[in-house]
C-alpha cells in the first residue's frame, strides 16, 4: 500500500483560481512598485544564520523560536529566510548596489517561520516587499506608506488603516528603556519568563509580547512618543505632516514596535479596519537606518515594508473582490481525424505566436468530450475542425458564451479570431463597438 502524503503543517498548495489570484496580487504590487521607481531584486531563500540573528535580533520571537535552521554538509549554519530585508541588505552590501544614488528594490517569495499555524499564520508564507536605500528624509517614509496604500487601492482595498509609531534612535530607546524598566520592575512577577529576561537585555521588546498576562501588566506604561530626542521628534512630525499632505489617514500607536529589532524611527503597519485579531496585519515595515552599517556596509539610511500575500488573499476572498485578470481569453481547438489534428497543431502554433492563448486537446476524444473540456477551461472561442471541414479549407468558429457557430475560411482564421477576441474583450470591458 502506498503512503498518502500531505503538505507539511502550516504550508499551503495553491491551485486553480487561488493560484491565479496570487499572481494577480503579486502583479498589482509589482506594477505599483515600478510606478514608484523600484527595481526587482531576488536573493536566496537561505542565508548564513548569522545574517538573520544580527539583523532581526536575538531577543525577537523570530530568531529565538521560529527559525528553520540547519547545518549543511560542511557544518555551516544556514537558515531558511524568515523575512526578506536581511537578505536584501546582505546582497546590497555584497554587490555594492548603492553607488551614486538611492537604490529602490522590490522582491517577492516564500518566507519561513516555525509558528503555531492558524488562519492567516503559516510556516511558509509569501511576502511582497520593498526596500529603499539612501534616503533619510521623511518624504521617503511618506512615499513608502503611500506605496503600500496604492497596492491596496490597486487590489480594490481602499480603506486599509495605517498605524504608525516612532521607535526613535538608540539614544531615545536607551532613555525610554530606562523609564520602562522603572515602571515594570515592580510588576516583574506579572511578566512572562521571556519578558523578565527582556527587562534586562532589550526592554522595548516587552511591548511586542503576545502573552496575555504580560499585556495586562503594561497598563499605564510610558509612551515612547514622549521620549523621542529632538531630531527623531522632528522626523516623526514631518512624516505626520506629509501623510496629511497626501490625504492618508492614520492612527498612532506608541506600542507598535513590531517583531524585529532593526527598526529606527518610523514603524508602521497596515491593518484591516474593524479586525482587531492578532492576524490583522496585512503588511508592515519601517525605517532601519543602522542595519546596513551593522551588517558591515557603509552607513546608509533605509526604509521598507512587506505585505503578507496569504492574508491579502484571505481578505479579498472575504470581501468578495477578485483581482482579475484571471487569465487571457482562451481559444480551444477541438479536432477529430488525422488531417484535422495535424492542421490543428500548426494552427495552435500560429495563434500562440500571435500572442493568442490557445489549448489543443491532446486526448484523442470525440467532439462532444472536447467541447465539454472547452467549457470547463472557460474558453472564449472554440474551433471545430474535422477532416471534412479541413478538406474544404474551412473551420467552424464557435462563440462559447453565445453558443453561436459560423463557418470561417482556414486561410484567414488567425485574423478572424483576433478580430472576434478584440470585439469580445471590448464588450467585457463595457466599451461600445458603435460610432
Ligand atoms: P513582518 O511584519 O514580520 O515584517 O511581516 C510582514 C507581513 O508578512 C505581515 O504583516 C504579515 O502580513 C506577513 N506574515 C508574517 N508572518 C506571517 C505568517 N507566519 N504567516 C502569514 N503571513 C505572515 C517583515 O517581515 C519585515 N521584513 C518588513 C520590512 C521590510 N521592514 C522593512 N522592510
Amino acid at each position: 500500500m502506498s503512503a498518502r502524503f500531505t503538505a507539511p503543517r502550516g504550508t499551503n498548495d495553491f491551485s486553480g483560481p487561488r493560484a491565479r489570484r496570487m499572481l494577480a496580487v503579486l502583479d498589482t504590487a509589482r506594477r505599483a512598485a515600478e510606478r514608484f521607481g523600484y527595481d526587482p531584486v531576488d536573493t536566496p531563500i537561505f542565508e548564513a544564520s548569522e545574517v538573520f540573528a544580527r539583523s532581526i535580533g536575538e531577543d525577537t520571537d523570530i530568531v529565538s523560536k521560529e527559525m528553520y535552521t540547519f547545518q549543511d554538509r560542511k557544518g555551516r549554519s544556514l537558515t531558511l529566510r524568515p523575512e526578506g530585508t536581511a537578505g536584501v541588505v546582505r546582497a546590497l552590501i555584497e554587490g555594492n548596489l548603492v553607488t551614486s544614488g538611492p537604490a529602490r528594490l522590490y522582491y517577492w517569495g516564500p518566507m519561513f517561520r516555525y509558528e503555531r499555524p492558524q488562519a492567516g499564520r503559516y510556516r511558509q508564507f509569501f511576502q511582497f516587499g520593498v526596500e529603499a536605500f539612501g534616503e533619510a528624509g521623511a518624504t521617503a517614509d511618506a512615499q513608502t506608506i503611500h506605496l503600500l496604500r496604492e497596492i491596496g487601492r490597486g487590489l480594490g482595498l481602499s480603506d486599509l488603516s495605517v498605524v504608525i509609531n516612532s521607535v526613535g534612535c538608540p539614544g531615545c530607546r536607551r532613555d525610554y528603556g530606562a523609564r520602562l524598566v522603572q515602571t515594570l520592575r515592580p510588576r516583574a512577577s506579572d511578566l512572562c519568563p521571556d519578558c523578565l529576561g527582556r527587562l534586562e537585555r532589550n526592554p522595548l521588546r516587552i511591548l511586542d509580547c503576545k502573552v496575555v498576562r504580560c499585556q495586562e501588566a503594561h497598563v499605564g506604561i510610558p509612551s515612547i512618543l514622549d521620549a523621542l530626542c529632538a531630531p527623531c521628534r522632528a522626523h516623526h512630525d514631518a512624516l505626520l505632516g506629509h501623510l496629511s499632505d497626501l490625504a492618508i489617514p492614520y492612527t498612532q500607536d506608541p506600542r507598535l514596535v513590531r517583531g524585529l529589532d532593526y527598526y529606527t524611527r518610523t514603524a508602521f503597519e497596515v491593518r484591516i479596519p474593524g479586525h482587531e485579531g492578532a492576524q490583522n496585519a496585512l503588511g508592515g515595515g519601517g525605517r532601519y537606518d543602522l542595519l546596513v552599517e551593522h551588517l558591515g556596509g557603509r552607513p546608509t539610511p533605509a526604509i521598507g515594508f512587506a505585505i503578507g500575500v496569504e492574508r491579502i488573499l484571505a481578505l479579498l476572498e472575504q470581501v468578495g473582490i477578485d483581482p482579475i485578470p484571471l487569465g487571457a481569453p482562451r481559444v480551444y481547438i477541438a479536432s477529430v481525424g488525422v488531417r484535422a489534428r495535424a492542421r490543428a497543431l500548426v494552427l495552435a502554433s500560429a495563434l500562440r505566436s500571435e500572442g493568442v492563448a490557445c489549448t489543443l486537446d491532446g486526448s484523442d476524444g470525440g467532439f462532444g468530450r472536447q467541447l465539454r473540456s472547452a467549457h470547463r477551461e472557460g474558453a472564449t472561442l472554440a474551433l471545430i475542425m474535422g477532416d471534412d471541414e479541413v478538406g474544404r479549407d474551412t473551420v467552424a468558429l464557435k462563440n462559447m458564451a453565445a453558443g453561436t457557430q459560423e463557418e470561417t475560411p482556414l486561410g484567414t482564421i488567425v485574423e478572424a479570431i483576433q478580430a472576434r477576441l478584440a470585439v469580445l474583450g471590448a464588450a467585457a470591458r463595457g466599451e461600445g463597438t458603435h460610432a
